[in-house]
């Protein structure tokens, strides 16, 4: 038997290359090594204001991208988190379990209450218990993620641990695993590449923007003439060669920023060129599905009618080790 897998991705804007390279890319390359279960987690895009005439779009959006992406849907389940309510059930339970304290310390809690300074409400607060609970519902042993939620599957091991020892042991302890870029930065080099920051390029974004934005985006900012040699190691557009372009290209630049040779509009070009050329089937992929919501709307439903009957098992023993009816 495969052990089982979890992961999730919020349906707040635009999914961008830092989900891509720090968890989709990861997802797709595990898919056959272990019982895959996937989520458009809706439930934790609320805990933010939104528009409501917007979500369902957004939810088929961001199943389309990781559809077009290359996440097969016949050989995973992809859902949305809201069409399994008993998440929402279990994180009730978890709650009884988590220290206030525990919870206190969660850096996403503290930034994003800074960022939503009139609307920390309860669900931001409790928003690693809804983590939690999506991942033990299922009982995943394995959660891969980006770097900023490290944290969070680390305080579901702790929950699932006293779970099992209040209650009997019934829940794998979660472990995390990271890809090959667990932090991706956004273009202005000093902040982790985020949906709620302008600092992205979205998965899906139309080539002549990716060169737009990349034209603006922060280097080396020792380097103040084009004469000047650079310094790839400080500079964030290097890093990202690294997941677009060939070995060759990034030892040129490499070498060449070093010696000015090139520019940083040089680097910069090269680099465009390459990043539509990758994303180039996923954008033609994710926006033939986004033009045919029923066809995501079936994969969606086919994948929660799957959860909901493991969510119901997993429940029915919760209930029973717990005295409840
Ligand atoms: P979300 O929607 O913010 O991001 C989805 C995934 O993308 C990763 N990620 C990044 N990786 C590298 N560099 C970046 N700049 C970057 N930005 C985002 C995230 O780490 C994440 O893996 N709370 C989660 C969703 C969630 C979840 C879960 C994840 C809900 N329940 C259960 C795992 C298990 C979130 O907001 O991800």
């Amino acid at each position: 038997m495969k052990k089982r897998l979890f992961s999730g991705i919020q349906p707040s804007g635009d999914v961008h290359i830092g989900n891509y390279l720090g968890a989709i890319k990861n997802w797709i390359t595990l898919i056959d090594d272990y019982d895959c279960i996937f989520s458009i987690v809706d439930y934790h895009a609320i805990t933010v204001e939104y528009d409501p005439r917007q979500m369902q779009k957004r939810i088929i959006n961001a199943a389309a991208v990781n559809i077009g992406a290359g996440l097969d849907p016949d050989r995973c389940i992809l859902f949305v988190q809201s069409q399994v309510p008993e998440h929402a059930e279990l994180t009730w339970i978890l709650n009884t379990l988590t220290p206030m304290g525990l919870l206190e310390r969660m850096t996403q809690y503290k930034d994003k209450s800074r960022q939503n300074e009139k609307n920390v409400n309860v669900g931001l607060f409790d928003y690693p218990v809804l983590q939690t609970a999506d991942i033990l519902l299922y009982k995943g042993g394995v959660v891969p993620i980006g770097e900023d939620q490290l944290q969070h599957v680390e305080l579901s091991r702790e929950i699932a641990r006293k779970f099992n020892m209040r209650y009997g042991e019934l829940f794998p302890e979660p472990q995390h695993l990271l890809s090959d870029a667990p932090r991706i930065m956004g273009l202005d080099g000093k902040t982790k590449m985020s949906k709620s920051m302008d600092n992205y390029i979205s998965l899906i974004e139309e080539p002549g923007t990716i060169w737009k934005k990349l034209s603006r985006a922060t280097t080396d900012e020792n380097r103040k003439r084009r004469d000047d040699p650079g310094n790839p190691d400080i500079c964030n557009l290097y890093t990202l060669h690294k997941y677009f372009s060939t070995e060759t290209e990034i030892d040129k630049v490499n070498r060449e920023c070093r010696s000015a040779e090139i520019g940083c509009i040089d680097c910069k070009k090269i680099l465009s060129d390459n990043m539509i050329k990758v994303l180039a089937p996923i954008r033609e992929k994710s926006l033939n599905l986004m033009d045919k919501p029923e066809e995501v709307l079936e994969v969606l439903d086919a994948g929660a009618k799957k959860c909901q009957e493991i969510a119901r098992e997993t429940m029915g023993k919760v209930r029973s080790l717990m005295g409840l009816r």
